[in-house]
């Protein structure tokens, strides 16, 4: 039997029942498979490879090795809150990289996106491969594969995820989601106890916000960035969208345009908003967000974040605009 198809007769994991079964079971297939060796994950924070370690974590406990690679692309909290919940309440073996300066340096004054999407993958393989050749005794390495990225091994993802491992690396893969679909991933997220916010986090792409830092990348303007779509999140959540828009983010240009503050001239640069609706992002709709909701944010945003003199909202749906804007 090809263990990279799901069976017909597989039933779809919707309640936390199924989903504690779907768990014991991968437990028990785990430790039958990986005996008293370790375990090796890039661990991200995204829905994927968090239900993969908070899975191994409950089956090997500190036989499984996290390593989380900041590459200064994060969302605002993000690194942080893959230390609280796994290397502090889950109390998992845990490496944590803070790989930013790395990163930065690297892409400095590199403006291609695909030149960026290059830099970012090659530099997180050689970042993980470094830390691994540190540890000892690693015979597995576990990955959050679902599957649709099997059905599409030649799509979207697949293609552009930074999560790509070095081809050389032997170690036998250990993929407990791999036969389920995104939803299931999630219900499973739940019965393991992860934050709500972890397991419903939206879709967040590998390069992370370089592909939503326009141009060249730099410091002061990715640190705008960043605060900018953290302010966007939380007034999404509070007017009750975090929930119904299936992607939303802030893009900033690497242009200025002149505006003015405090009666004086004051040069900043554009944020932009994107919250798009799909179901499988080859389309997009954009979502009507309430003007005052879009008031409340303009007003957050040129006021609370440095660098910032506008804020645009996107009508473009996908085709003809991408849901990025790299
Ligand atoms: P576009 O911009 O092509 O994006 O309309 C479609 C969806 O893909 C996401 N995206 C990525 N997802 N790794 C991912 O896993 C990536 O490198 C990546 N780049 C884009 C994008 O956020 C959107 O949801």
């Amino acid at each position: 039997m090809d263990s990279n198809k799901r069976p017909e007769t597989m039933q779809r994991i919707t309640t936390p029942e199924l989903a504690n079964a779907f768990i014991d079971e991968q437990v028990a297939s785990v430790r039958a498979q990986v005996g008293n060796k370790k375990v090796l994950l890039a661990l991200s924070g995204g829905v994927d490879s968090s239900v993969v370690a908070a899975l191994l974590i409950k089956a090997i406990g500190k036989q499984l090795v996290c390593v989380h690679v900041n590459h200064g692309l994060m969302r605002k909290g993000e690194s942080e809150m893959v230390i609280d919940v796994f290397g502090k309440a889950m109390d998992a073996n845990l490496v944590y990289i803070d790989a930013t300066d790395r990163f930065l340096n690297l892409l400095a004054g590199v403006a291609e996106p695909e030149k960026k999407r290059k830099i970012i993958g090659g530099e997180f393989i050689k970042v993980f491969d470094e830390e691994a050749a540190k540890l000892e005794g690693i015979e597995f390495l576990a990955q959050g594969t679902i599957y649709p990225d099997i059905l599409e091994s030649d799509g979207v993802k697949a293609h552009h995820n930074v999560g790509g491992l070095p081809e050389d690396m032997k170690m036998e893969l250990v993929e407990p989601v791999k036969l389920l679909y995104k939803d299931e991933v999630r219900v499973v997220g739940d019965a393991l106890g992860l934050p709500h916010e972890m397991v419903y986090r939206q879709p967040f792409p590998g390069p992370g916000l370089g592909v939503r830092c326009l141009g060249a990348i730099t410091r002061d303007r990715l640190h705008a960035l960043r605060e900018a779509d953290a302010i966007l999140r939380e007034e999404f959540d509070i007017a009750g969208l975090a929930g119904k828009v299936w992607q939303y983010f802030i893009a900033v240009p690497d242009f200025k345009s002149v505006g003015v503050r405090d009666g004086k001239r004051y040069e900043g640069w554009p944020a932009i908003i994107r919250a798009v609706n799909t179901t499988d992002a080859m389309s997009a709709t954009v979502e009507e967000i309430p003007y005052a909701v879009l008031h409340k944010i303009t007003d957050r945003i040129t006021s609370e974040v440095a660098g910032i003199n506008r804020v645009l909202y996107d009508l473009t749906p996908k085709p003809c605009g991408t849901i990025e804007w790299e």
